[in-house]
């Protein structure tokens, strides 16, 4: 499967053909200039949670491309006010079966409320699916041992796993997520944007490599085959 990272937790996958993409911040993100969103295709939108670094520019891909957008039932009701109306809502302990795939939506522990104060719902991971591998999306998360019932629905090709600290896991508490979900495969996001989430991307690789696991931190704008 590729995997295209555009900055922060924002990145793409292709499976059978549909673009996916994750938690549309570009436009926002001083990293993520070279980023030309008006050429991103997409058929598909996952949103984790309602904060800004989330969905920013969630609104403006998706009228721009008519792709389905598929958040929790909070932010579906928010996006509709908003214009787009080609909404899937799901919430946690759910399974759909999409033209790609399916995916079913697991336990974050974070919060989620809406950039205009409206309250968010709940935040959301995703656990897919597919017939071109698995892989799990934590979203902005806490370490949890909620994390140890993904292994009893799919064996994971790959995690995509926030490692920034401070608002989310570190790369020592990723790691064990890592173990949690059975998987050697860690792409590590939501680290380096801003100042609360500096990190030593060195020293993360290092704890990756000592739990046997392996950190792929994609450069900005590079597709990876994960
Ligand atoms: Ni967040
Ligand atoms: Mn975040």
């Amino acid at each position: 499967m590729q995997l295209t990272y555009y900055g922060h937790s924002c990145f793409q996958v292709v499976i059978k053909g549909r673009k996916i993409l994750f938690d549309p911040f570009i436009t926002g993100n001083e990293l993520a200039k070279q980023v030309e969103i008006d050429t991103i295709e997409i058929d598909y939108i996952f949103l984790s949670h309602g904060h800004s670094d989330h969905i920013a520019d969630c609104v403006s891909i998706a009228k721009r491309t008519g792709c389905t957008v598929i958040a929790n039932w909070e932010i579906h009701e928010w996006l509709n006010k908003q214009g787009i109306s080609n909404t899937h809502p799901m919430n946690t302990g759910g399974k759909w079966h999409f033209n790609f795939g399916s995916v079913k939506v697991v336990v974050a522990q974070h919060s989620s409320g809406l950039p205009d104060g409206s309250y968010g719902g709940n935040p959301l991971g995703f656990l897919f699916i597919t017939g071109e591998g698995n892989f799990y999306y934590s979203g902005d998360t806490a370490l949890t041992l909620d994390m140890r019932l993904i292994p009893g629905w799919a064996k994971l090709d790959f995690a995509v796993l926030p490692i920034g600290d401070n608002f989310t896991m570190d790369a020592a508490d990723a790691a064990k997520a890592a173990d949690f979900i059975d998987c050697e495969t860690i792409v590590g996001v939501h680290y380096n944007t801003f100042g609360f989430i500096k990190i030593n991307e060195a020293e993360a690789k290092k704890i990756f490599e000592t739990a046997g696991k392996n950190l792929l931190l994609p450069a900005i704008m590079e597709t990876i085959e994960v």
